[in-house]
């Protein structure tokens, strides 16, 4: 295809990540053209419509300043493929549900699904980028298809993984820490790397991209996500001997976040982790580790998994004991479903795992949250009880005996809690599962106030 475009960048898949990070090469690559193609017909009807399929602060104002211009939403897959000069891979790789390693590998389908394709379609050589987080030698698995019936075609895969956290994805993508990129240590690997060091340097400065070898470049990733996780894990189970102790884990955490070696990020103490990257690729990790026979190191990456459980167990059992051992009745509004704040998204949110387990003790959950109700309404379709959707916390919050904040939203700091306690069945609980609430205030106020890994603020003796 002849245009006045310097390269075609096609992505499979306009998720998450496949979305945003496509807009930001072209927002910041007026040279380039990028079409994002998904077999979602819904999915490219909504990117091109004014209500993006993806919340994320600033994207709305990225996507419309491109969109028509030098990047396009479709569902042809098989002509974006042929169209393209680089494509990047950003499919889905849910835990294995199924079969061997069920609960812990990834399921590489969509992943290979793909591969397929592109050596169906293409007729012309390729550069292939996977994006999508994929246990380590994946890139070889694909490179080993697409050679497979010996095509005079060459493709070139690369692994570039993506480090951006939701919320903050424009951020992350403007101004990212590093960019990693991984080929093979060939001619012809080395110069495809330098096609994409060439898209990145756009924007990035170059001291921030980092090559590597393929597998090192994957198993990056899984590291990175395992040691952001396993701090959260590490604060959290300090949380637990916090609140025997009487010891309050947000001074232990700044104490220990002042060493410079340790640092500050990732300490703050919660219900628990979520997000659709996190368990995965631990889990990921541990079934790699047993793979090869190491299992005293896959015991210790899963203990990161487990804590995680443990924490998001013990939320809801000190709800239960400290409401007098029973819920059955009891009306419990959940403020938050979303994995954390700022996003839309859901995916093993703990919120989803706090409502299964409340509605197992037979409370009656009233679940709000800003952005995320649509999501929680199908995680929850067929939760057996008493639920329901409110997108306003003070009526979400009227007739409760108490409020659960799973996801800390700043719209909860400033709501007006006098009036919320007023609405409520006393005595009022709060549970704040992130920390985020001016705990004496509402004490005063009149709640029983239940933090994370803080000495409790009750009226009972
Ligand atoms: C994460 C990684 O940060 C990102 O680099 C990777 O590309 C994908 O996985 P994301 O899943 O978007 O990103 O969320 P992140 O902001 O890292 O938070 C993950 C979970 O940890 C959330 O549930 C969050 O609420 C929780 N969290 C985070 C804590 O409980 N405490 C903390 O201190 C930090």
């Amino acid at each position: 295809m002849k245009t006045k475009f310097e390269k075609n960048i096609l992505c499979i898949g306009a998720g998450y990540v496949g979305g945003p990070t496509m807009a930001m090469i072209a927002y910041k690559c007026p040279q380039y053209r990028v079409t994002v193609v998904d077999i979602s017909h819904k999915r490219i009807a909504e990117w091109n419509s004014d209500k993006l399929p993806v919340y994320e602060p600033g994207l709305d104002e990225i996507v419309k300043s491109v969109k028509g211009k030098n990047l396009f939403f479709s569902t042809e897959i098989e002509k974006g493929v042929k169209d393209s000069d680089i494509i990047f891979v950003s499919v889905n790789t849910p835990t294995k549900s199924f079969g061997v390693g069920a609960g812990m590998a990834a399921d590489l389908q969509y992943w290979e699904k793909t591969a397929r394709q592109i050596l169906q379609s293409a007729e012309s050589p390729k550069i292939i980028v996977e994006k999508s987080t994929l246990p380590v030698k994946t890139a070889l698995a694909m490179e080993r298809i697409l050679t497979s019936n010996n095509s005079r075609i060459h493709f070139e895969v690369l692994s570039n993984p993506e480090f951006l956290a939701e919320g903050t994805a424009i951020q992350d993508l403007e101004n990212p820490d590093r960019v990693l990129i991984g080929s093979n240590q060939t001619e012809n690997g080395l110069k495809a790397r330098d096609v994409l060091v060439e898209i990145y340097k756009n924007w990035v400065p170059s001291d921030r991209i980092i090559t590597s070898d393929i597998w090192s470049s994957e198993l990056s990733k899984l590291v990175a996500n395992a040691f952001l996780s396993q701090r959260i894990s590490s604060i959290n189970s300090i949380s637990a001997l916090c609140e025997k102790t009487d010891a309050d884990i947000t001074t232990v955490a700044r104490a220990v976040g002042f060493d410079s070696r340790i640092g500050n990020k990732y300490l703050n103490a919660s219900v628990g982790f979520g997000g659709s990257c996190f368990n995965k690729d631990i889990l990921n990790l541990v079934y790699l580790c047993r793979h090869y026979g190491l299992y005293e190191v896959a015991d210790y990456w899963e203990g990161v998994v487990k804590i995680n459980e443990y924490q998001m167990g013990r939320f809801v059992l000190n709800m239960l004991t400290s409401m007098f051992n029973t819920l059955t009745g009891k009306k419990i509004s959940l403020f938050g479903f979303a994995f954390k704040a700022n996003t839309g998204d859901t995916r093993e949110s703990p919120a989803i795992f706090i409502a299964k387990r409340l509605v197992e003790e037979k409370a009656e959950l009233v679940i709000t949250d800003p952005e995320a109700l649509q999501n929680a309404r199908i995680d929850l379709k067929n939760i057996d009880g008493k639920v329901s959707f409110i997108e306003d916390p003070y009526d979400a919050a009227a007739g409760c005996h108490a409020i659960a904040l799973v996801t800390e939203w700043d719209l909860y700091k400033n709501l007006d809690f006098e009036k919320i306690y007023r609405s409520m069945i006393k005595p009022a609980f709060i549970f704040d599962g992130r920390n985020i609430l001016d705990h004496n205030r509402l004490f005063e106020i009149g709640f029983n106030i239940y933090p994370i890994g803080k000495p409790a603020l009750t009226h009972f003796e």
